[in-house]
């Protein structure tokens, strides 16, 4: 199968002033459709860097990014942009949802960027909430939910759009560890019953036993990838 995104000999140099930090020191890495994979490794090994890159919210300093066969290392920001916002699904760490709005509308809000119409809209909200369980807290904003059900009102929001890949930056680390792996196994059942493919970053070894596939990053380095090497993982 065709990789979904592709990583070939990838690094990512922040300039700090006149310092230069490496984060990433040429990783590569390909991950194909269906895919439920964990990046994971120490804090500072670079795995928000790597999400980062993978979700053209940064360009990488050297090596190439390739995105459903398109080579997205040389594109303009604003190509950059509608990649992030038609083919990507982000579930962040602090949640990310918008305070004034309830669970309903932080969900149908990335819609609101794209042309749906208003019941193509309605029903594909629904239907996400649905799917994570949560539609009977429609009307909530968030500070009327729990941790967990923002949540998976965020993951909702993510795959409202129908996204290639989303994309999840420590999911489960704001989360009380029950509740984490509600929220992983929940995760894994949209993998496994949808086919939605999942890359997410952790620190949690019980998280990492969930994963069908651990990048362990070290040091901006890919210290082992469940033994595979690229070529293996490429056409796995
Ligand atoms: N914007 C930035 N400017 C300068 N250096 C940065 C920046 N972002 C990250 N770094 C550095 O790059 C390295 C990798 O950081 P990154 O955030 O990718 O690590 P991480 O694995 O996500 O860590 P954590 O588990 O703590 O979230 C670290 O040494 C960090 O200090
Ligand atoms: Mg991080």
């Amino acid at each position: 199968m065709c990789p979904v995104v592709e990583l070939h000999e990838v690094q990512k140099t922040y300039r700090l002033g006149k310092a230069e930090v490496p984060a990433l020191r040429g990783i590569s890495l390909a991950i194909v459709p269906g895919e439920f994979v964990a990046i994971a490794g120490p804090s500072g090994s670079g795995k928000t860097s790597a999400l980062n890159l993978i979700g053209c919210i940064d360009k990488p300093t050297a090596g190439r990014i390739i995105f459903e066969e398109e080579d997205i290392t040389e594109i303009s920001l604003p190509a950059l942009a509608a990649t992030r916002r038609e083919k990507l699904g982000f579930i962040f760490q602090t949640f990310n949802l918008i305070p004034v709005l309830n669970a309903y509308e932080n969900v149908e809000y990335p819609l609101l960027l794209q042309h749906f119409s208003t019941l193509e809209r309605k029903q594909r909200v629904m239907r996400a909430l649905e799917q994570v369980g949560i539609a009977d807290r429609a009307k909530h904003k968030p500070n009327e939910l729990s941790g967990g059900q923002r949540q998976r009102v965020a993951i909702a929001r993510a795959l409202v759009g129908d996204p290639r890949v989303v994309l999840a930056d420590e999911p489960t680390a704001n989360l009380d560890s029950v509740t984490a792996g509600e929220i992983i196994a929940l995760m894994r059942r949209l993998n496994q019953e949808q086919g939605v493919t999942f890359i997410f970053s952790t620190h949690d070894p019980r998280i990492m036993q969930a994963a069908a596939r651990l990048v362990h990053l070290r040091d901006g380095r890919i210290d082992n990838q469940n033994g595979k090497s690229f070529q293996e993982a490429a056409h796995a």
